[in-house]
């Protein structure tokens, strides 16, 4: 087993990432040495249960008692109040208590419920990350974000809750959905524009980005958590840096929300706001040419379906989160590693922006 240890340093709220092959007996051996008060839940999706369900049982197995199993349908759609409510009730009818662990075992979906519910339960219960999609991996599962969906936008009701631990074991990555590959390769990708020049560096010399290509995917696993890990540390609550790791974000969630979400992964949606953002970069930020051809062509070596740009979007962007005094704020670069956030008086920008993108071809 060859596990990688990112810590996340938040004083009392401290944790460790670990990452690499085989980190899921780490997360056996986390669950066999806990004390054994309270009961653990595990929560998972049916699409992992399907391909993981008897590796799940023996993790199940290594806590006393042993743990029970949660399974949600796969998907978006399982980030709304009526699935939030059915798993807390699972979680009453299991007996956990103030002294329980969930374990959030799957992709963002899973992990945004899961984490939403331990935090609400009994008024808070501790939670264990262990993200098996490569998004999940490098995004979602560090830094306590949780959450689910409203038909008028995405992630608009949520918590912070910091998870005990996350276990990151790339093995799991074998299973992928291509699709769900290139959707974490392109949170990867957000990452080294903004916040990691030599990791952007590293993508561009490999030569197929592809789940079958040659990345050396625990490298650019640790590389993204230790970037995010210091973002968090310096900006836990999002008041401030936290905001860079929104970078093409604003876009994205409003073409999920528009999409109805699950049409559009959200790597893919991310991957087009991006392009959007870069083209505003470059207008108002000063992006220089090459630094924007770089960063274009990086995005190009991800496939994304084709999508149509619904008139909507405007008034779901109007609803993101990270607004300020009514103005959408948005993260754009200055340089491949410098971001800047910029108030965009007319958000309709960004989506003119991915319209010339289109038209230019
Ligand atoms: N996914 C962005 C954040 O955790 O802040």
């Amino acid at each position: 087993m060859t596990a990688r240890v990112v810590p996340v340093e938040l004083g009392e709220r401290s944790y460790s990432i670990h990452i690499g092959s085989g980190a899921w007996r780490l997360l056996e051996e986390h669950l066999r040495g806990r004390d054994p008060a309270g009961r653990v839940m595990i929560v998972t999706d049916e699409r992992v249960n399907s391909v993981y369900g008897r590796r799940i049982g023996e993790l199940g197995e290594a806590s006393k008692p042993p743990a029970v199993v949660a399974v949600v349908p796969e998907g978006e759609g399982s980030k709304s109040f009526a699935h939030l409510e059915d798993l807390c009730r699972k979680m009453a009818g299991a007996g956990l208590d103030r002294s329980s662990l969930v374990v959030a075992l799957g992709g963002g979906v899973v992990g945004d419920l899961a984490g939403l519910a331990s935090s609400l339960f009994v008024r808070g219960i501790r939670l264990i990350q262990a993200p098996t999609t490569l998004l999940a991996m490098v995004d979602s599962s560090t830094g306590g974000k949780t959450g689910i969906n409203l038909p008028e936008g995405k992630n608009l009701v949520g918590t912070f809750h910091q998870p005990e631990a996350v276990f990151a074991d790339t093995d799991v990555l074998r299973t992928l959905h291509p699709r769900d590959w290139y959707s974490g390769m392109a949170e990867v990708i957000k990452i080294a524009l903004t916040l990691d020049p030599e990791l952007f560096l590293y993508l561009e010399e490999v030569t197929d980005l592809g789940p079958d290509g040659d990345v050396d995917i625990a490298r650019v696993v640790t590389s993204a958590c230790r970037r995010k890990a210091e973002i968090i540390e310096a900006d836990e609550w999002e008041s401030g840096p936290r905001l860079i790791l929104n970078f093409g974000h604003t876009l994205a969630h409003a073409l999920e929300a528009s999409m109805s979400y699950g049409e559009i992964r959200h790597g893919e949606a991310v991957l087009l706001g991006m392009k959007a953002a870069l083209a505003l970069s470059k207008r108002i930020c000063g992006l220089p040419d090459d630094q924007f051809d770089r960063a274009v062509r990086v995005l190009g070596r991800i496939p994304v379906p084709e999508v149509k740009l619904e008139e909507d979007l405007l008034g779901y962007m109007t609803r993101d989160k990270k607004r300020s005094e009514g103005r959408v704020q948005s993260v754009l670069l200055e340089a491949i590693g410098r971001c800047r956030i910029v108030p965009l008086d007319d958000p309709g920008e960004l989506v003119r922006s991915l319209s010339s993108f289109h038209s230019e071809g």
